[in-house]
């Protein structure tokens, strides 16, 4: 397999500035040595152009029903991640997109859903399930997958919804912020759902394994979905919206084998490194490793 690296550098969708260097850090801390030490061959698309925040209006784009800053400009990048994403696949290759913040997420999946059935694996300590109605933040990070479902205000968007994604092949991984109108939607959809209690009990290796194959059952291939904020921020402090009791280094890279045993990953994303917040790239540098187990990387 080749992948083809995609950079999308953007803070639109988060309230702390600096994720949109996240491309920048995870290529500098290694991704491309990491990634040849898996095995795999990689090629770079670059980033993005993307338009400074500063120079936008964050309300161009109010929604008819609640708040979503910088829809228009989360809308204009996530139209061209799509594009990437997709013709990345009908080339051959494997898209790995960077983020930038967890809005990205809604470009790859569109993209990745573009001519197929897909599954998606959401590696976050958050659901990101909000939509313009519910959000208690007016962050579209806090929405993608909602958005991708083409949940509440995003039915109707022609960028948003890929119908090629069904909630009974979405999993969630590492739940432990979530949102009182979050529990209602994955109550409602009957999403595969695993807190960190799940974790707790079960082991990662026993839940990842269900998760990738809940999100993989009668589908061409499963989007992976890594926010580093799913870690627990002593291992990956470089997060806008870190959260305490995430998973721990170990169990990261144990997910991370089981994704690439489980030989379904149709495309992945690296989320919400922010180097304005990080301790000397170390988060970079962990996703950078995670990837590379992600896409096979083993010590024998
Ligand atoms: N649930 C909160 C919100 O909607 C936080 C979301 C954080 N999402 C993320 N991708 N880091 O604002
Ligand atoms: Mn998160
Ligand atoms: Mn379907
Ligand atoms: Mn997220």
């Amino acid at each position: 397999t080749t992948v083809r690296i995609i950079g999308a550098p953007t803070d639109y969708g988060a309230n702390r500035r600096g994720v949109d260097m996240g491309p920048s850090a995870i290529r500098y801390a290694g991704l491309a040595d990491q990634l040849a030490g898996a095995g795999v061959e990689t090629v770079d698309a670059g980033d993005l152009a993307v338009p400074r925040a500063e120079e936008r209006d964050p309300d161009a784009e109010a929604p008819r029903d609640g708040k979503a800053k910088f829809l228009r400009e989360t809308a204009d990048v996530c139209r061209r991640l799509a594009d990437k994403v997709g013709g990345t696949l009908a080339e051959g290759d494997v898209p790995l997109a960077l983020g930038g913040d967890h809005s990205i997420a809604i470009g790859s999946l569109v993209g990745s859903a573009r001519d197929a059935e897909i599954g998606a694996v959401w590696f976050d300590a958050h659901a990101d399930l909000n939509t313009p109605a519910t959000t208690p933040s007016g962050n579209v990070h806090g929405m993608p997958l909602a958005a991708a479902l083409g949940l509440g205000e995003f039915a109707g968007s022609d960028w948003a919804n890929a119908p090629g994604l069904d909630p009974e092949n979405v999993a969630l991984v590492g739940l432990r912020s979530v949102d009182d109108a979050e529990v209602d939607v994955i109550r409602d959809h009957g999403f595969a759902a695993y807190t960190m209690s799940d974790i707790d009990e079960r082991g990662i290796t026993d839940v990842a394994e269900e998760a990738m194959a809940e999100a993989a059952a009668g589908v061409d291939g499963v989007h992976v979905s890594l926010d580093l904020d799913w870690l627990d921020p002593k291992e990956a402090p470089g997060v806008g919206t870190p959260v305490r009791g995430g998973a721990t280094y170990r169990e990261a890279h144990s997910a991370m084998e089981v994704v690439a045993e489980s030989d379904s990953v149709r495309s992945m994303e690296l989320v919400e490194v922010n180097p304005t917040l990080d301790q000397h790239n170390e988060t970079a540098e962990l996703a950078t490793e995670l990837a590379a187990s992600a896409f096979g990387k083993r010590v024998l």
